[in-house]
């Protein structure tokens, strides 16, 4: 394709080295770029209007336009654009949203700390869980335990917990230390015959497995999102989680909960601690904290976690990590006034009106020829298209149906995600209405159609 000289288009492909991009075809396709939201809409620079399925990256739960939260960012620039918490100086944003955080928790928490995204907070869950052990003077007591299909982050830590080849490909990932169990995906991996508990069962088992083959000495932490996001947005199975977590706990074995995409009323409830009875030692979070307005992550960590920390400074003197940005005042003014926002509209009460609304839509899709499994939870949701139905089979890689059906919505207004094994993500602003949510998969429903005309010709 050509661009005139000097327009966006042509700079950005002579500039821009997009992130989750290939490099290889973007100066060929270029930047589709947007410049306006307005609700649960994105404007295009041709001025095209679409419904942003996506949240954008599952983050933009105030959808594009919320006043509100330009307001708290330009109050605290006026006041004081920034000011850092190094070295016992603290910023009042950060102390408020820490305050309110640890207030709202969905198990008892005692401290958090601020990063600026969610790999960086996860990277840091790795710091602390190797300080925790080597002031516990367990120094072999390492080991941290992921799932295949997991998405913890890009940093090179983090990076090595997602258990996507994607992210690993050509960066001499993962680092040492890092394991991964099995991915959770009854659909794809459940065998003949096998209900979903025994599915959840045989998964157990494999932990203990691994835990006992590597030495339950040398292993410090499990992480796992309560449902896989970027990996497929895949459920546990029935029973899951109360199998692992006594594992867990036999072990002395600390559990990180990733809730940056579950947190913040995607399943109705605050968290995906809640929504699926979780005991985590440490939580990650991110995205919908701020809205995605500034970015923030952050990492909290339980008393008994604290504890040694202190004991850590007691021996080091300093606690010694931390970003320049870390609880930089504008994020932290901003997700402040977006958990404001959440209470003033009680929104996980509207996001548990809405998705029946969703999940009604979402499950019907299951009936088309193409779909072999719908699966979703509060306003989140998957649908994986298939070849062979009875046999549960994906298409080929190589014909590229999940983005070819995403392409097709694209054309219906519809931005959506595709996602490994041709599955398409729902993931919309929470401030979706009923009759945005029939727009959204009637949309869906004729890009589906299309596909399968594609389909046939393959
Ligand atoms: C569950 C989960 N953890 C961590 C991350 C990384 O967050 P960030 O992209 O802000 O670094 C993501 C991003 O999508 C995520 O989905």
């Amino acid at each position: 394709m050509s661009h005139t000289p000097n327009s966006p288009h042509a700079r950005d492909i002579a500039a821009h080295l997009h992130p989750y991009t290939n490099l290889a075809v973007h100066p060929e396709v270029g930047p589709h770029i947007l410049t306006r939201g307005e609700g649960i809409y994105v404007y295009d620079d041709e001025g095209k209007k679409f419904i942003e399925g996506m949240s954008g990256l599952w983050c933009a739960s105030l959808g594009f336009s919320e006043k509100r939260l330009v307001k708290a960012a330009t109050k605290q620039l006026e006041t004081l654009p920034f000011y850092h918490n190094f070295a016992h100086k603290a910023v009042e944003p950060a102390i408020e949203l820490a305050d309110y955080l640890v207030r709202h928790a969905p198990v008892p928490m005692s401290k958090v700390f601020f990063t600026n995204s969610g790999s960086e907070a996860n990277d840091t869950q790795v710091k602390l869980v190797w300080y925790y052990n080597n002031i516990l003077g367990r120094p072999e007591k390492k080991k941290i335990i992921a799932r295949h299909g997991a998405y913890h982050g890009v940093t090179v830590a983090a990076a090595s917990l997602t258990g996507l080849q994607y992210a690993q490909n050509g960066f001499d990932l993962p680092i040492k230390n890092i394991l991964h169990t099995d991915c959770p995906h009854f659909y794809k991996y459940g065998a003949e015959g096998e209900s979903e508990e025994q599915y959840a069962t045989r998964l157990a088992d494999n932990l203990e497995q691994l835990i006992q083959s590597e030495g339950p000495d040398t292993i410090a932490a499990f992480i796992a999102e309560p449902f896989l996001g970027a990996g497929g947005v895949i459920m546990p199975p029935k029973g899951y989680f109360e199998k692992i977590q006594p594992i867990l706990e036999t072990h002395d074995i600390l559990f990180i909960v990733d809730e940056v995409i579950s947190g913040f009323y995607r399943t109705g409830d605050m968290f995906g601690t809640q929504t699926y009875n979780l005991k985590p030692d440490l939580i990650t979070l991110a995205k919908q904290l701020s809205a995605a307005y500034q970015p923030i992550g952050a990492v909290m960590v339980s008393e008994k976690i604290h504890d040694v920390l202190v004991e850590g400074s007691r021996k080091y003197g300093l606690f010694g990590t931390g970003f320049t940005y870390s609880g930089h005042p504008v994020p932290a003014a901003v997700a402040l006034e977006t958990q404001k926002i959440y209470d003033d509209r009680n929104i996980g009460a509207h996001v548990k009106a809405v998705s029946v609304t969703f999940q009604r839509r979402l499950h019907g899709l299951k009936d088309h020829p193409l779909v072999g499994e719908t699966r979703g939870l509060g306003l989140i949701g998957a649908v994986e298209l298939v070849a062979d139905k009875s046999a549960r089979q994906n298409f080929d890689p190589g014909h590229k149906v999940g983005a070819f059906v995403t392409g097709k919505a694209m054309e219906e207004g519809l931005i959506l995600r595709p996602l490994a094994n041709d599955s398409v993500a729902f993931c919309p602003p929470l401030i979706i209405t009923e009759a945005q949510i029939n727009d959204m998969f009637d949309a869906f429903a004729r890009a589906l159609d299309e596909t399968a005309g594609y389909v046939a010709g393959l």
